[in-house]
């Protein structure tokens, strides 16, 4: 689902490589007139590897980000919905392999991306390593979660790098739909008997503090690296404008519906920004190191997948390869 939503915590420059002073300073000329970096076109060495590293991560956030909406799909209270749910599960999935696509323009084989996140050494979005309880905890990914993957991916689809750029794009008008479905589970559970309206408040609160005030991560520090992805459009908006951008949206959408947020510290200033308790970023930057509620669950989920899966790609290469031997 997610672009810039997760910082590593060693995302700071490899050292530095000295490019071509020229080459450089006509690929930030080319940015600077909003011209796209194509997968054959020159790029300095930490552009590559950022943009590899945001689009990978972001992969990895759509697979792993259909693991909990996944297991309700089988409990979902009525067909409408779980047929909804079931499409959007798939859209997930869909998202993931456009992006390894994208991703595999800059190098790195998807083979060896899975490995890395299976292996723990590749991050991917926070937010997924929290546990979908009950079927209100759908309702509200599908409106909080998608709506600030949103916010995140309209901001990244006009960074400069082409294929990352084209697969937002269809992904945000997919991203619109799980919005809307999930904002309707939602509406149902506000304007529904009391026991659905306790269940959604209960998920309401576990969603909203930490995962959702983690989910843009923590405010930047003002550094030349922060400014120099900026500048390259590879960061398209600073991690507190995005938060601020979603809680501005999405809050009064909430309050309409009577429902609360667990944050008496929430409010809207005179001039538009709004006020919240900070969210503990030691927990975070804990859970972005595997040691969240479900990290362990979800990568054995994918590693389950990989190796039981491995014989069905195995043979499907081996029939198009085949199929690629002109007939004798
Ligand atoms: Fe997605
Ligand atoms: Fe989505």
């Amino acid at each position: 689902m997610y672009g810039n939503a997760y910082i590593e915590p060693d995302a700071k420059p490899v050292a530095t490589i000295d490019e071509d002073p020229e080459k450089l300073a006509e690929f930030e000329a080319r940015i600077a007139r909003g011209e796209k970096i194509e997968p054959d076109d020159w790029m300095p060495a930490e552009y590559r590897r950022q943009v590899l590293r945001m689009i990978e991560q972001h992969a990895h956030s759509e697979i792993i980000g259909a693991l909990p909406e996944g297991t309700w799909i089988t409990r979902a209270p009525t067909l409408r919905r779980k047929l909804a749910l079931i499409a959007k599960v798939q859209d997930e999935v869909g998202h993931g392999h456009l992006l390894y696509s994208a991703a595999e323009t800059l190098g790195k084989t998807r083979e060896a991306m899975i490995n890395d996140l299976i292996n723990g050494k590749s991050k991917y979005s926070n937010i997924f390593n929290y546990p979908a309880k009950s079927w209100a905890d759908i309702a509200v990914i599908g409106f909080l979660v998608d709506a600030g993957a949103i916010v995140n991916q309209l901001a990244n689809a006009k960074g400069s790098y082409g294929p990352y750029c084209r697969a937002l794009e269809r992904i945000c008008y997919e991203e619109s739909f799980h919005l809307k479905q999930g904002y309707d589970a939602f509406v149902a559970l506000a304007v529904g008997t009391p026991a659905q309206r306790a269940m959604l408040q209960d998920a309401l609160n576990r969603w909203w503090f930490p995962p959702m005030m983690h989910f843009f991560g923590p405010p930047d520090t003002i550094s030349v690296h922060t400014e120099k992805l900026m500048r390259w459009k590879v960061k398209m908006a600073r991690n507190e404008e995005m938060r601020q951008d979603f809680i501005e949206q999405y809050v009064p959408k909430i309050w309409e519906l009577g429902m609360t947020l667990p944050d008496p510290a929430l409010k809207r200033n005179e001039d538009g920004t709004w006020e919240y308790t900070q969210p503990d970023w030691d927990e975070f930057f804990r859970v972005i190191n595997g040691d969240g509620p479900c990290n362990k669950e979800r990568l054995a989920v994918r590693r389950y997948a990989e190796e039981n899966g491995r014989w069905v790609r195995e043979a499907m290469m081996n029939t198009a390869m085949k199929r690629m031997v002109p007939y004798a």
